[in-house]
């Protein structure tokens, strides 16, 4: 039976918060403020809005412009575009390695998205409350030890996931990200009023806005050029899929401003709401990954209103996370329903299962299955190391590097509605400065 004709998003509003759903993860609220407290700052934070704005943006664009002209799936995207453009179609594997990557991400994704599930509910149950170091590390520490309890946690959350793609786009993912991203910027917006009321916001200002330059070192430069990356969803096939949706008529340099614009205020927005409760409770800002979930708890656990914050909290990060999920997704069910005979409800089902079916190895590692697997790393750090030091990067790569150097460069340059200067701006960016910054951090993330 033919399938609909290729659906698009209802309006810009809805594709910018879809788009926005997705970059606005994990990344911004539990990553960036744990990477800042690691990388000593402002000088971390300096940088990383600089790769943001260079690298960031100008890939962004690509993958946009690159799922919009294939309307497919981002694998068949790429082989479409490179027939027509004359070039092999081995790009096709940038497509390819997008999807298998989200697929993997995913995986482990779900497996954080159930630890903040459990610290939301933790949160109601008062838990908290009255809780010393050692108890909050304790909490921690039981759960990762529990694999009934990670088991727990990553299954709600995939089925959470599952759940919302299996409905489609329009019904799915725009209900999703109607309901989630508003509620979630209001909740950052009252945990920074909560920080200022701590008097210990100006300290949070100045450690994240006065930089120490002499923090910086060629690692916190790579550390702010990969989380880039990260947070802005790229190299996973995840934009290009979303860019198969996208209209003619949007204008993509407008749009990726205005997300880009959204993931970074949430980014800085957690490190605002975070900072000064950890300056005003004396605890380490480079307590490293664990930083939310061993840290702020204690806060949480010894302040007035504490447990009404700390259920907010654990709230916004479950649905930043849920949000991102589901992108993660999206691009692989895309392909199996276009690849197979499958519906979109079979599809996703398939996909989710397989996806948790990692998650739950990835969640035994931290337990029963703890003895390394390969290279000295678990399952759950092998899957990590695997998609955000090798894949990530080089899917980003093919895909700015097939934009720039493959496509018709003027239809490209029309395509973004540039000005004379803006080719040029554009030309030297996508042409050379974005790809070698990727080629860095891949060298790099290697070594
Ligand atoms: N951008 C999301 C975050 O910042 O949490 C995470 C993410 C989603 C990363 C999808 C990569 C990806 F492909």
């Amino acid at each position: 039976m033919a399938k609909l004709a290729h659906a698009q998003w209802s309006s810009r509003m809805t594709f910018v918060l879809a788009a926005a759903g997705s970059a606005v993860g994990l990344g911004n609220i539990w990553k960036f403020p744990y990477m800042v407290g690691e990388s000593g700052g402002a000088a971390f934070v300096f940088v990383y809005l600089l790769c943001i704005a260079l690298i960031g943006l100008p890939i962004l664009v690509s993958e946009w412009l690159l799922g919009r002209r294939g309307q497919k799936n981002p694998a068949s995207t790429m082989s479409e575009l490179a027939r027509t453009a004359n070039k092999p179609k081995a790009w096709a594997i940038v497509g390819i390695s997008g999807i298998i990557g989200a697929f993997l991400i995913l995986s482990f994704y779900s497996v954080i998205g159930g630890w903040s599930l459990y610290y939301t509910l933790n949160s109601v149950s008062g838990t908290f409350s009255g809780q010393d170091a050692d108890g909050i590390g304790a909490l921690f520490n039981g759960m990762l030890s529990n694999p009934g309890l990670l088991l727990l946690g990553h299954s709600v959350f995939m089925l959470l996931v599952i759940g919302i793609v299996a409905r489609g786009v329009t019904k799915g993912l725009e209900g999703a990200v109607r309901i989630l991203m508003p509620v979630l910027a209001l909740l950052l917006v009252v945990l920074i009023g909560y920080g200022m009321s701590t008097g210990h916001f100006g300290e949070a200002l100045t450690y994240m806005f006065n930089p120490d330059w002499s923090k910086l070192t060629a690692e916190t430069v790579l550390a702010a050029l990969g989380h880039a990356f990260f947070t802005l969803s790229l190299g996973m096939g995840i934009m290009m899929a979303y860019g198969s949706y996208l209209g003619k008529e949007i204008n993509l340099l407008q749009t990726a401003r205005t997300v880009i614009i959204m993931d970074t205020v949430i980014a800085l927005g957690a490190g605002l709401a975070i900072f000064p409760i950890v300056f005003a409770n004396n605890l380490d800002v480079a307590s490293g990954p664990g930083l939310i979930f061993v840290t702020l708890p204690l806060a949480f656990g010894n302040m007035d209103g504490g447990m009404i914050l700390g259920l907010m909290f654990f709230l916004l990060l479950t649905f930043a996370a849920l949000t991102s999920a589901i992108s993660l997704l999206e691009p692989v069910v895309e392909f199996i329903e276009e690849r197979s005979p499958l519906s979109r409800v079979m599809a996703t089902i398939v996909a989710g299962v397989g996806a948790w079916l990692l998650g739950v190895a990835a969640l035994l590692s931290f337990n029963v299955w703890s003895e390394p697997l390969m290279f000295g790393l678990g399952v759950f750090d092998l899957l990590d190391t695997l998609t955000s030091k090798i894949m990530l990067p080089l899917t980003g790569l093919g895909a700015i590097l097939f934009t720039a150097w493959c496509l018709e460069r003027d239809s490209v340059e029309a395509e973004l509605g540039l000005s004379a200067t803006g080719k040029s701006i554009w030309n030297i960016i996508a042409r050379y400065l974005a790809p070698a910054g990727v080629i860095a951090v891949f060298i790099t993330g290697l070594i």
